[in-house]
């Protein structure tokens, strides 16, 4: 057994497994998947805000019943925990988003595939579970045939219960540890006049592109993303209920409610601090729904990404009154480090026992929904 491929048991969290994978995948695989925004505060900040975050533990609270089920839009799932849409994850290991759904089975885990992944919708959930969950996200483009034929393809798959829209990255952030490694995006996008083709590559060897897939593009985002309009576009195209990934601000909470039912939940994220820098962790504008106007949480379900490490940042955001909680990179670096066992992993560390004990507790004395 390698060095920098030790038994998965022995790492012990998640920043060990991010250390496993920063020394196993290629730099520029690296690069991509670590960098964020001009001087990464948002990414630190996503970090740090919860653990500034104190928990206030009550005693004598019979723990004999624990366990971590949920509903996400009304389906159930095992854990609170989801894969949040990360992009290209064949560049950490061949198995790529079919490894974390391999991974998510076993865990009954929901999965948001990404609009840039590196293998198909119809792959990804090929060996789902009959009860697996899964999302996909749609960044929509400006030429709105090439997401509409996406969004047909993704109407025929039962395994996919939502698309999640995406509006925290209307550009792409100046990511410069992902430029100074000569930037992935670009040696990965091929833009031509009429298609710009999202490329997948083959494992560490990034100048010999597979088949790309259809119609999924990092180019050609729609700059004119209106409420009203994107969301009747949407409505004529999908019945399946929508997911707003990348509400910042309890406003915006607000009247993403107005748009329920067809609205059913909102992410807030913001894009793992690497579009706009400076702009708020999730726990900031839940902590802002909660004082301003708490009643969002009777009409959509909440859910948040970003810098969550520890099974306590999973209790914070519940407490707090999310139902859900996502984690995107640390999914991709269980890839890197063993695969679909480094995913594995990877959920199973934030579900340990002491976790299901602390949640259970908090979650009988201080949820909203409690
Ligand atoms: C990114 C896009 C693809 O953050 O979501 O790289």
């Amino acid at each position: 057994m390698s060095a920098h491929n030790p038994p998965m048991e022995n790492l012990l969290n998640l920043d060990e497994i991010e250390d496993v994978a920063t020394r196993n995948v290629s730099k520029k695989a690296w690069a991509y998947y670590y960098s964020a925004s001009d001087d990464k505060i948002s990414k630190r900040l996503n970090s740090e805000a919860f653990r500034s975050i104190q928990l206030r533990p009550r005693t004598f609270i019979d723990c004999t019943e624990c366990n971590l089920n949920t509903e996400l839009l009304s389906n159930k799932v095992s854990i609170p925990i989801y894969v949040s849409p990360a992009a290209m994850a064949r560049l950490g290991h061949p198995a790529g988003e079919a490894g974390i759904a391999e991974a998510c089975r076993s865990f009954g885990a929901m999965q948001i595939i990404s609009n840039n992944a590196s293998m198909t919708p119809e792959q990804i959930v090929a060996n789902a579970a009959p009860d697996q969950v899964f999302g996909w996200q749609l960044y929509v483009q400006d030429d709105r045939s090439k997401s509409e034929r996406m969004l047909a393809r993704i109407n025929k798959l039962s395994a996919i219960k939502f698309v999640a829209l995406t509006l925290d990255s209307p550009v792409t952030g100046k990511r410069e540890d992902d430029e100074r490694s000569g930037n992935i995006l670009n040696t990965m996008v091929e833009s031509s006049s009429t298609e710009a083709v999202y490329q997948v590559v083959d494992e560490n060897d990034y100048s010999r592109p597979t088949k790309p897939t259809d119609d999924q593009t990092f180019t050609g985002l729609d700059p004119t993303l209106a409420w009203k309009e994107t969301l009747s576009w949407l409505e004529r195209h999908t019945a399946l209920p929508v997911v707003l990934k990348g509400v910042q601000t309890h406003e915006d909470a607000y009247i993403a409610s107005s748009y329920a039912p067809q609205v059913k939940g909102i992410i807030l994220s913001n894009h793992g601090g690497r579009s706009l820098d400076t702009a708020p962790p999730a726990v900031h504008t839940l902590l802002e729904i909660r004082k301003y106007c708490p009643e969002v949480f009777d009409k959509l379900d909440v859910w948040v990404d970003g810098g969550i490490k520890r099974g306590t940042d999973v209790v914070k955001a519940i407490c707090l009154g999310a139902r859900g909680v996502g984690i995107g990179r640390a999914a991709l670096w269980g890839l890197g480090a063993g695969g679909v066992e480094g995913v594995k992993r990877t959920l199973q560390s934030m579900e340990l026992l002491c976790f299901r004990g602390i949640l259970s507790l908090l979650m009988t004395r201080f949820s909203p929904h409690g």
